[in-house]
């Protein structure tokens, strides 16, 4: 942004075009101008980038809270039919997100280990959702091979990273192998460990503020 040292935070919320045509074509996404913050601007733009880079990942996108990242995140997955399944304990608001998913036609199941995922693997399971550390639990889950275990059997990985958050581990490296069925990373930036309220660095996990920025690599989720 014209080699701003620190670069300056957009707060306006609309853009303005010389043409009729101009707006037309930014509208359509013909050309990569700003139209309306809801999609993005330059500041929230940045934003992303940068968190894109920082998960190495291709992009990312900013919501509001980790529960908005999530369930839009799944819902972009899934049509009605498909099946989600649940590696290990996740956080009771997901759960109750991918209940009410099911008025849609979208069921899941959750299972406790990859043994359990064989059984409950079915023709229409489309995504593996995990988190690690998870939810208060801390269960630990062996990101790489859970990753790999789903790659064979040709499902997206979905992980939630709250806990940890991509400076303690980066998820969409894990696992390695084609792009095509990597990995969908959800992370909510700003934890409160202990309950307790602190200021400080969000990307450490502090309580600075709330947001959701799921991550992703593999062009066909990217899309
Ligand atoms: C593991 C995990 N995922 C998602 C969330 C939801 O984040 P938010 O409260 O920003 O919707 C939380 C909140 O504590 C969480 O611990």
């Amino acid at each position: 942004m014209l080699g701003a040292v620190n670069p300056p935070v957009f707060e306006n919320s609309l853009f303005t075009f010389e043409t009729a045509e101009e707006l037309g074509a930014a509208v359509k996404d013909e050309d990569e101008r700003y139209v309306y913050w809801r999609g993005t601007n330059p500041t929230v733009d940045l934003a992303q980038r940068k968190l894109a880079a920082l998960e190495r990942g291709e992009r990312a996108k900013c919501f509001g809270s980790g529960m908005g990242a999530i369930s839009a995140t799944i819902s972009s997955l899934v049509s009605a039919g498909d099946h989600v399944l649940v590696l290990g304990a996740v956080y009771g608001p997901t759960t109750q997100f991918l209940r009410y998913l099911e008025k849609f036609g979208v069921s899941h199941t959750h299972v406790d280990d990859l043994a359990a995922g064989d059984s409950a693997i079915r023709p229409s399971t489309r995504i593996l959702y995990f988190e690690s550390p998870s939810y208060m639990a801390y269960q630990i889950v062996d990101i790489t091979e859970v990753t790999a275990w789903a790659r064979e059997r040709g499902l997206l990985t979905v992980m939630d990273n709250t806990w940890s958050t991509p400076l303690f581990q980066k998820p969409l490296t894990m696992g390695g192998g084609p792009r095509r069925a990597l990995a969908v990373e959800v992370r909510r930036r700003a934890q409160r460990p202990r309950g307790r309220r602190r200021r400080g660095a969000v990307a450490a996990g502090q309580a600075a503020g709330v947001a959701g920025v799921p991550a992703v690599r593999g062009r066909d989720v990217a899309a």
